[in-house]
């Protein structure tokens, strides 16, 4: 059985570490491109503290990229999220930094942009499709744009949630159906191999995971957060609306007060404002402060019950998996 996903990406299981803003660093990315998936880079993998100056950020990225080149001489991929909506400054020098370093693979989020697929294409760079609201057209779209994975994310995920409430059981089936010739994907609440079996007999070639990878020992998100997960399951997650559409967290202050701002029917636009973006993420996640921070981790949750290294994960989830 050939399996196109490894063939595409030049690895040995149809695994990849989704990318997890400061959540992702070369030690993570690498130790899951070692294991034989992809590991990947998210914007600001590595750092501490935000930059707001574009090129800097994307030195900051040169420097984590060329980490994971000390760790693996396996692939893994670059984040590319263009700005939806206003000028979108990170992107070109992003793109500037991983054309130089020649990285081989993208993770691309946003709308089909048949015109950077072309130009990540002269570059001979691999690209995998995800939209954050995934749709039989903009699987379409990306299909007949170049991408050469599409990756079919459900309500089931942590971070940022689709605003179409549809499981993973639900969406991948459909984006399967949609695209012509495209390998899919499939993400959100994928944590063992019942689920990596599952995602396979829909019709997807591989997983695409995040909150399994926060849970290994490579990753840097904070050991009481670990523990906190540990202990907890899906039905521990609280979930409220939020910019882009919603948002799940592990009880807490901040998580609170957002439930109950929903519930008293605060807009988007105040809960957004309330959530604080990226930097609670930073707050709750990497720094611990899971009062004053949120924690963001899919449905899977519950089936993660001890932290494992990202090996022991890859293999994990694709022990019924044979190429
Ligand atoms: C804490 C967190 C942060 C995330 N940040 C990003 C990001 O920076 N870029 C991105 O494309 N996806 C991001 N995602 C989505 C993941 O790449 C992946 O699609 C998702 O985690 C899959 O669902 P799962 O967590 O249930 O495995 C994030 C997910 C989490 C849990």
């Amino acid at each position: 059985m050939s399996n196109r996903i490894c063939e595409i990406l030049g690895i040995d299981k149809p695994v990849i570490q989704g990318p997890m803003v400061w959540l992702t660093d070369a030690r993570l990315a690498a130790a899951v491109s070692n294991a034989g998936g992809m590991g990947s880079l998210g914007p600001n993998a590595g750092q501490t503290v935000v930059t707001r100056d574009p090129e800097g950020t994307a030195e900051n990225m040169r420097a984590e990229i060329r980490k994971v080149r000390e760790l693996t001489d396996k692939p893994f991929s670059v984040n590319v999220l263009p700005t939806q909506g206003r000028e979108d400054i990170y992107t070109p020098p992003m793109l500037k930094v991983i054309y130089e370093e020649k990285v081989p693979v993208v993770t691309f989020v946003g709308e089909p942009d048949a015109a950077m697929f072309a130009e990540f294409k002269e570059h001979g760079i691999k690209i995998v499709y995800r939209s954050l609201n995934p749709s039989p057209e903009n699987a379409k779209a990306a299909e007949e744009a170049g991408a050469d994975i599409i990756v079919a994310t459900g309500f089931d995920e942590g971070g940022t949630l689709p605003g179409m409430v549809l499981g993973t059981f639900s969406i991948v089936p459909l984006i399967v159906d949609a695209v012509d010739h495209t390998p899919v994907m499939a993400a959100g609440g994928i944590a063992d191999a019942r689920a990596f079996d599952a995602a396979l007999a829909l019709g997807a070639e591989g997983v695409y995971c995040g909150t399994a990878f926060l849970m290994s020992e490579e990753s840097r998100m904070a050991d009481n957060v670990k523990q906190a997960v540990l202990a907890a399951n899906a039905r521990d997650l609280l979930l409220f609306r939020t910019i882009p559409a919603y948002y799940r967290s592990l009880p807490g202050r901040l998580a609170n007060a957002l439930v109950a701002m929903d519930q008293a029917g605060a807009s988007n636009e105040e809960l957004g404002r309330k959530m604080g973006g990226f930097a609670n993420l930073r707050l709750g996640m990497l720094e611990g402060d899971m009062e004053n921070g949120y924690v963001s981790v899919g449905n899977g949750i519950s089936h993660i019950h001890e932290i494992k290294s990202c090996q022991a994960i890859v293999d994990d989830l694709t022990k019924h998996f044979s190429l």
